[in-house]
């Protein structure tokens, strides 16, 4: 079984520019994020499950999910929220688990936003890697990319795991406070150590044959 990391971080704190950068590198990157939006595209196989539970008007005309409308809903009823997981979840998680089958990469980044709330997730993962960043630029660069206030940005935050808590739990950190080419340099470094382990990793020296 290939070597697994875990990918987390708080909103905006680069877990998307990070997973890109090991993309380059030719290694497997299995987000979750991208699994959830594919299966609530037109056709996705979610669709027919929220359409049941929510109702028509939390689809498109295309067919595929009101995003806003859905992020309104469940930002503001855990009800709601916990419905749209357990129907999401498990798809996702067989989706994971088929992608992990099929490759073939020296390690696999897993990027999973939720990593610290999901206990499947933590006993799929090998190793965890933390995105980190400091909360001025951590708002700064959501309220730039979203258009959201401050105070929504802040809301948002509050509602995910703490820093110190995903700090704690780290392998490793990449703490994303300076420039991008500092955060290419930071996941070359990185991928050069996945390597090493992902080596030991498959032939283990307790393992004779
Ligand atoms: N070191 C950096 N310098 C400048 N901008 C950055 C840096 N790292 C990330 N960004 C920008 O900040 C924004 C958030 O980064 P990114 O999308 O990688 O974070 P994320 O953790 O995936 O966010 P989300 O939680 O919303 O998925 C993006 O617009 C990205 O281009
Ligand atoms: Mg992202």
């Amino acid at each position: 079984m290939t070597l697994i990391i875990g990918l987390t971080g708080g909103i905006g704190c680069g877990k998307s520019s990070v997973s890109q950068f090991f993309g380059e590198l030719g290694m497997t990157v299995i987000d979750t994020d991208v699994i959830a939006h594919s299966l609530t595209q037109s056709e996705g196989r979610g669709i027919p499950a929220i359409r049941e539970c929510f109702g028509d008007h939390f689809i498109t005309s295309t067919g595929m999910l009101d995003r806003n409308k859905m992020r309104e809903l469940v930002f503001n009823d855990d009800k709601a929220r916990s419905i749209l997981e357990r129907i999401l979840h498990p798809l996702i998680l067989a989706e994971v688990n088929l992608l992990l089958k099929q490759t073939d990469s020296p390690y696999v980044i897993l990027v999973v936003p939720l990593l610290f709330e999901t206990e499947d997730y933590q006993q799929i993962v090998d190793r965890i890697l933390v995105v980190d960043c400091d909360e001025q630029q951590q708002l700064a660069r959501v309220m730039a990319r979203s258009h959201l206030s401050e105070q929504q940005v802040r809301a948002i935050i509050a509602t995910q795991t703490p820093r110190i808590n995903r700090l704690q739990h780290a392998d490793d950190i990449i703490v994303n406070n300076q420039d991008i080419d500092y955060l290419r340099m930071q996941v070359l470094h990185l991928h050069h150590e996945y390597m090493l382990l992902a080596q030991n990793h498959s032939n283990p020296s307790h393992e004779y044959n």
